[in-house]
């Protein structure tokens, strides 16, 4: 990430004067509020001192030394950077966030260090760059590529490698379309013979003529009609070829949102993602089975149009290019119009698309709520605005076109008047007349088509960008090149971790602990302390800011992510069923499962005497998100399904949260057999299920602040009382009432 930008004149200029001898600059950022106006200063800083920089003037000097705690603060759309000066807090500039924020967090880390006079050497950041050095717009996620900024020619490349193995396929159609386009210079060439010397030959009609002429009839209708089984061939052949493109494309897609980190997915909606396997797919697919063919065939037609006219009559042929400085000029003044046109409509039919998904997804709310009316009103509006954009393209494009259109085709009337001219002067006879018009008209084909095709590239350029923001993304976690499969013991290391979901922001700061083989360890803390991004990090969902993740002595960085998942047992806080059987659900993570293994592990669950007194039993079909089962019963599948693959480490997260007393006491005997010789994490809000946990790590504000067994806490009377005694207190409440 960028920490060194370069002054303008003007204010490296000014830091110049003020800046002493022995001072170097190591950092120097924008930023771009000041009070309630946008501008465009610099902070620049020094090994001693950081200075404002606004339009060639030093707004204002500190001394690093009489500083300290200097943080990024997130305000409503702004962020700021603040620092003690002498024991007050001063707000040093303000900025817009998204762009600088990362940023000042890691020169707050730095201003740190200088201040203190630990370091003064500067410090990187490993952290890429996520904007362009262009155009300042974001990158694709993950990618060091700006969507504005790319060289077109490279998202041609990388469709025509997608291509591969589908070549042969793919060029039939183009092959279909140039034979027939051939046949279209055959059949004027034949005609000309047919008029000049059957129809109105100069020497008058000769005997035999009629027959010679039946042959030439005889020849244009079996042109025409293999011209026509050519298209039908040609019209299956795209169907084939499109369909195995949309089938490769789809899958190639499906299989990178897949190997994408949970955090980019988590970024996108699934609307969004649906949207760009399906119609984008099939924009992407009917461009390259329909157009490109296309493409081909009037780029040839074309060149050979042109040829035959120019050798017929290059003074006449001058007169098909008499319009087109204009064509081209209406285009390329129109383009960047076409361009945004069309992806705000992508844009509109993408939060659609989303909204639908997010109301289906909570129709229990919105129901629960009674907010139907309000919902349908919100998706009506938002279908209006996009169709209404639609409408609005289709107009600008239904008008813009048909005129460009007109002004193509205004050579072809200057060349009947120049053509007839010549035919009443007698320096041209009628079959090439004839020939030259139907040669124009062909060459008019391309030229209109032309005129049309920024519309449709720009369509498919849109929805390729979007494909490929998809497949260029590179997964923030990803196996090393050669990742070891270990079989795992359990033993866990936790290294002095600190993660951020955004680097700026973390959520879990200089945590270490161990835990050794079959312990079982609970973690407790308020909501929203950190507990679930801690097992978050150990199953590798996502990668640690600093410190390191160690199992068996390994680094989780080190191990593939499939070895190391498979040996994970996960109950997670949302419990998500798959559609399909409770049977199915259940070996869910072991696919070669015997229906043996499966009832075994809803045994262990306490899953089995619930499961058999379902009309289907363990063939129950659970809905989307398994809407037929209660609460307590999805989460016995969901443990029966941690625990079918035999896993070394078990992750608990709230697994007993959605239980009854008594099912929680059964679910709890289960456990404690289960957790046997298995290292286990748990984490619990009903502090009593914890009480037998081998060790206990209380999570505040994503620091560690105790750990302990039950007993050395409450002795302790830390936050561990007193959270234990709150409970305790809202129970008895509880039972009072
Ligand atoms: N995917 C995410 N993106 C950004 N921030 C997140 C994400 N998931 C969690 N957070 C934030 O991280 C912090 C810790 O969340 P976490 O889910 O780890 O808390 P928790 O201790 O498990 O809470 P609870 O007991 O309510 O489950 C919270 O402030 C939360 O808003
Ligand atoms: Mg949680």
């Amino acid at each position: 990430m960028k920490l060194m930008y370069t002054l303008r004149e003007a204010d490296s200029h000014a830091l110049s004067t003020v800046m002493g001898e022995d001072e170097r600059l190591m950092y120097c950022l924008p930023y771009n509020i000041e009070g309630d106006r946008f501008v465009s200063g610099y902070m620049a800083f020094t090994n001693k001192k950081i200075y404002k920089i606004l339009e060639g003037k030093v707004l204002a000097t500190h001394n690093l030394s009489a500083m300290s705690d200097f943080v990024c603060e997130v305000m409503y759309g702004s962020g700021g950077f603040y620092a003690k000066e002498n024991g007050y807090t001063k707000l040093l500039c303000q900025f817009s966030s998204g762009r600088y924020l990362p940023r000042y967090s890691v020169i707050a880390k730095a201003c740190e260090l200088l201040a203190s006079g630990i370091s003064d050497k500067p410090i990187t950041s490993n952290e890429p760059e996520r904007f362009c050095s262009v155009c300042n717009r974001p990158y694709i996620k993950g990618t060091a590529i700006c969507p504005y900024c790319r060289n077109k020619s490279d998202v041609y490349k990388k469709l025509w490698g997608m291509t591969k193995g589908l070549r042969l396929i793919l060029f039939f159609p183009v092959f279909a379309a140039l034979t027939s386009m051939i046949l279209q210079f055959v059949v004027p060439a034949i005609q000309k013979i047919a008029v000049n010397k059957y129809i109105q030959p100069a020497e008058g009609i000769q005997r035999g003529a009629i027959s010679h002429f039946l042959v030439i009839v005889v020849a244009i209708v079996t042109l025409d009609l293999f011209h026509r089984a050519i298209s039908v061939i040609q019209g299956r052949m795209a169907s084939i070829s499109g369909n195995r493109f949309t089938i490769m494309l789809r899958n190639l897609l499906y299989e990178k949102i897949q190997s994408l980190s949970l955090s980019s997915i988590q970024r996108r909606s699934t609307g969004d993602l649906m949207g760009r396997i399906n119609s984008d797919v099939n924009t992407v697919q009917s461009f390259i089975v329909g157009q490109l063919p296309n493409l081909v065939v009037q780029g040839m037609s074309f060149v050979i149009a042109l040829t035959l006219l120019l050798y017929m009559n290059w003074v006449m042929c001058l007169f098909v290019f008499v319009p087109l400085p204009i064509a081209i000029f209406c285009i390329y003044k129109f383009w960047s119009n076409i361009q945004q046109r069309n992806r705000k409509n992508w844009v509109l039919g993408n939060r659609t698309n989303r909204m639908l998904q997010d109301i289906f997804n909570g129709i229990r709310v919105v129901k629960s709520f009674g907010n139907e009316e309000r919902e349908s009103k919100k998706f009506a509006e938002s279908t209006y605005r996009h169709t209404k954009n639609s409408e609005s393209n289709a107009k600008v494009f239904d008008t813009f076109f048909p005129i460009l259109g007109f002004i193509v085709r205004f050579g072809s009337y200057l060349i009947l008047l120049y053509g007839n001219v010549r035919l009443f002067s007698g320096k041209m006879d009628i079959g090439t007349l004839h020939q030259f018009t139907s040669y124009s008209n062909i060459i008019y084909g391309p030229l209109i088509w032309i005129t049309f095709i920024p519309r449709n590239i720009s369509n498919f350029l849109t929805s390729l960008g979007k494909i490929l923001e998809i497949l260029e993304e590179e997964p923030e976690v990803s196996d090393i090149d050669l990742p070891i499969d270990i079989k795992i013991e359990g033993d866990i290391s936790i290294r002095n971790i600190t993660f951020g979901y955004e680097s700026y922001n973390p959520v879990l700061e200089n945590i270490s602990f161990d835990i050794h083989k079959g312990e079982m360890i609970g973690i407790v803390g308020h909501s929203g302390s950190g507990k679930s991004t801690l097992i978050n990090l150990i199953m590798r969902l996502y990668d640690v800011n600093e410190g390191e993740i160690l199992i068996d002595s390994v680094n989780i960085k080190d191990i593939s992510q499939n070895a190391l998942r498979s040996q994970i047992g996960v109950v997670l806080q949302e419990t998500h069923l798959f559609s399909g059987s409770i049977h199915d659900n259940i070996r869910y993570s072991k696919p070669h499962a015997t229906d043996e293994d499966v009832i075994h592990a809803a045994r262990m669950a306490n899953a089995h005497d619930f499961i058999v007194n379902l009309p289907e039993g363990y063939n129950t079909i659970v809905g989307e998100k398994g809407y037929t089962l209660s609460g307590g019963e999805r989460q016995r599948v969901a443990i029966a399904r941690a625990l079918i693959h035999n896993p070394s480490i078990l992750i608990l997260d709230e697994a007993t949260a959605s239980l009854d007393t008594e099912t929680e006491a059964l679910i709890q005997e289960a456990l404690s057999r289960l957790m046997k010789n298995r290292t286990t994490l748990a984490i619990a809000h009903r502090l009593s299920t914890l009480r037998n946990a081998d060790r206990l790590i209380v999570l505040d504000q994503g620091k560690l602040i105790e750990s302990g067994t039950h007993s050395e806490l409450m002795a302790l009377k830390g936050r561990y009382y007193s959270l234990v005694m709150a409970q305790r207190r809202s129970a008895i409440n509880l039972i009072r009432t």
